[in-house]
């Protein structure tokens, strides 16, 4: 959470405004506030409240650092908003973390003043109350003295440098030839240069024009450099009105990105699923494309453990080096994921990731990985990147039994399908169903088997981006509790497979018997629905199919109550606090 940029040349000043869209481009990581911060012979300190709605900010500089904020201490005010000026006005700093033991900082600062309620300000005026006349060595000594995770950088009035920290809290360093760039993510820079590093845990150091210092437990290191193969394209618009319409839209190419492995690396992971003991680690969406993959796992005679993130540590004893963890994450910095695997760093178990960004904290921490290539997904909620984790999840089960070219070939049967779920038409239609659901307080999903994950996330991706409370549940469940909600003209989406289905077909009728209103998603009208979606294809890749025609219902629904689909309330994309 929170978004960190820090621009310095030793050439060409860079418009403000310019950075500002390099901040911007970083705003799906926060957005409550933002600010600037420049060097000119004082600190200048912009900042603002709410989103970046306009980057023409008029001037320019070759040291401006800026952050846009996800609110963890102290709420949505221009005092907690980054970057955070010390009491002598000589350090600007932006942060992305939290100190735990901030007040034990605070109550080491004596005389100091505090216009807002956060831990970055306090740090602010401790790196102040420390720092000597050696910014470096002063700097390094202060590192340990912080509890918690941290992304620092911090500019000092009279010095040429950004100074840098990294403790679990994603930071990258963009090495251009007369410029040099410190920030959360690639997406910021990818625009200037393509030559990245990534900075380890512990690392610390200064980023000047043309030079970058790195150090880590007292000693210079050398880290690698990385060339990023994103598609800028990917991170534009383009047509679209919306980041999330265009990544929807962008599923039809998910597959064929997808299948761009490495066929060795698949089979040496999928030798390792066969004979070892399955664990698959994730977060929300994450977590719903492994749990619709474990059924497809299961008819293959294998049972691994989902296990969300956050509560994987009373787990993690039962994992040894029989144990394969299959972590999946779109972004590769979500902490409770992260954190789940420290948890198990010596435990001799084998982690492969399935992640998009590549040379994220997830990435580097794997023995080995499996990457989407669906290239930069900037709306907060995760829609190719679901379709993708669900993709690769399948054709890895699809192998414990079938050759990789069989199963690659399945799953190519589902483009067409995902073509014309994605197409114009079909999406005109859903908007119908939209205008019907728009003052719609609470909603239910139910599936069964497969499509029980399916429910969840269609209920998720429904309450994260249009506010309706809406949840999922297995078709089974809902008369063990959930049916008491049921009244005259609730809403109720079913999902309803191909074969099999009487029993989740038994299921609408026992809510429309009390009053419900009911969406089916299937290949066939039944005469329970009251308003059918048609979604043709194998009830195999239902999670993947299913779900597609829910994502546009919700992005709809969003628009047409005037949200911004890609920058819900009080989400970030990219979730590095726990
Ligand atoms: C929902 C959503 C979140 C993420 C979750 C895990 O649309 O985006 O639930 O799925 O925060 O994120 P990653 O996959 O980056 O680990």
């Amino acid at each position: 959470m929170c978004g960190i940029v820090g621009y310095i040349s030793n050439k060409e000043k860079l418009k403000l405004a310019k950075f500002m869209t390099m901040i911007k481009s970083l705003d799906y990581r926060g957005y409550d506030s933002w600010g600037v911060s420049h060097l000119s012979d004082k600190i200048n300190l912009i900042k603002e409240i709410g989103k970046i709605e306009n980057t023409d900010l008029p001037g320019e500089s070759n040291l401006i650092l800026g952050h846009t904020r996800w609110a963890t201490h102290g709420g949505v005010t221009k005092e907690n908003a980054h970057p955070h000026l010390s009491n002598d006005k000589n350090i600007s700093l932006v942060h992305n973390g939290i100190i735990e033991n901030y007040q034990e900082l605070k109550s080491k600062l004596d005389g100091f003043n505090f216009s807002g309620q956060t831990d970055s300000e306090v740090l602010t005026n401790y790196i102040q109350s420390k720092l000597t006349e050696d910014t470096l060595s002063s700097f390094a000594q202060i590192l340990p003295d912080l509890k918690g995770t941290y992304a620092i950088g911090f500019l000092k009035r009279g010095e040429n440098k950004i100074y840098f920290a990294r403790k679990d809290s994603p930071l990258v360093l963009g090495i251009g030839k007369d410029e040099k760039i410190l920030s959360s993510d690639v997406t910021s820079f990818f625009d200037r240069t393509k030559t990245v590093i990534y900075l380890e845990d512990g690392d610390y150091g200064y980023i000047e024009g043309n030079s970058v210092k790195i150090f880590n437990s007292g000693e210079e290191v050398e880290r690698k450099k990385s060339t990023i193969t994103w598609d800028i394209d990917k991170a534009r618009k383009g047509e679209f009105e919306h980041f999330m319409l265009k990544e929807i839209s962008e599923q039809v190419d998910v597959i064929n990105q997808v299948l761009i492995q490495d066929s060795k690396n698949i089979s040496s992971i999928v030798n390792d699923l066969k004979t070892k003991n399955i664990f698959m680690v994730a977060c929300g969406t994450s977590y719903n494309a492994a749990l619709a993959a474990e059924y497809e796992f299961l008819k293959q005679g294998i049972m691994p453990k989902v296990i969300r993130a956050h509560e994987f540590r009373s787990y993690s004893k039962f994992v040894d080096k029989n144990s394969i963890v299959l972590a999946i994450s779109q972004s590769g910095e979500t902490i409770d994921l992260i954190d789940a695997l420290k948890s198990i760093k010596n435990s001799g178990a084998e982690i492969v990731s399935i992640v998009n960004v590549q040379g994220s904290t997830l990435d580097r921490m794997s023995d080995k990985r499996i990457y989407m290539n669906v290239g930069p997904e900037i709306c907060v909620l995760s829609t190719k990147s679901y379709t993708a984790s669900v993709s690769i999840l399948m054709l890895l089960a699809g192998c414990i039994t079938d050759t990789y070219e069989t199963s690659k070939a399945n799953l190519t049967e589902i483009i067409r399908q995902i073509y014309y779920l994605t197409s114009e038409n079909s999406r005109k239609y859903t908007k119908e169903l939209s205008q019907l659901l728009r003052y719609t307080k609470h909603l239910f999903t139910i599936g069964r088997k497969r499509d029980y994950p399916t429910a969840m996330e269609a209920a998720l991706k429904i309450k994260e981006v249009s506010y309706i409370h809406a949840e999922g549940f297995a078709g089974g469940q809902i008369k063990h509790g959930p049916i008491a909600m049921i009244e005259n003209g609730t809403p109720c989406i079913v999902f309803v497979s191909n074969k099999n289905n009487s029993e989740i077909l038994s299921n609408a009728q026992e809510l429309k018997s009390r009053g419900a209103f009911i969406i089916g998603v299937s290949d066939k009208n039944h005469d329970v629905f009251d308003f059918w979606i048609k979604v043709i294809g194998p009830d195999k890749y239902s999670p993947i199919l299913r779900t597609i025609p829910i994502q546009i219902l919700a992005y709809y629904l969003a628009v047409l109550k005037g949200l911004d689909p890609d920058k819900p309330r009080n989400l970030a994309k990219s979730v590095t606090v726990k």
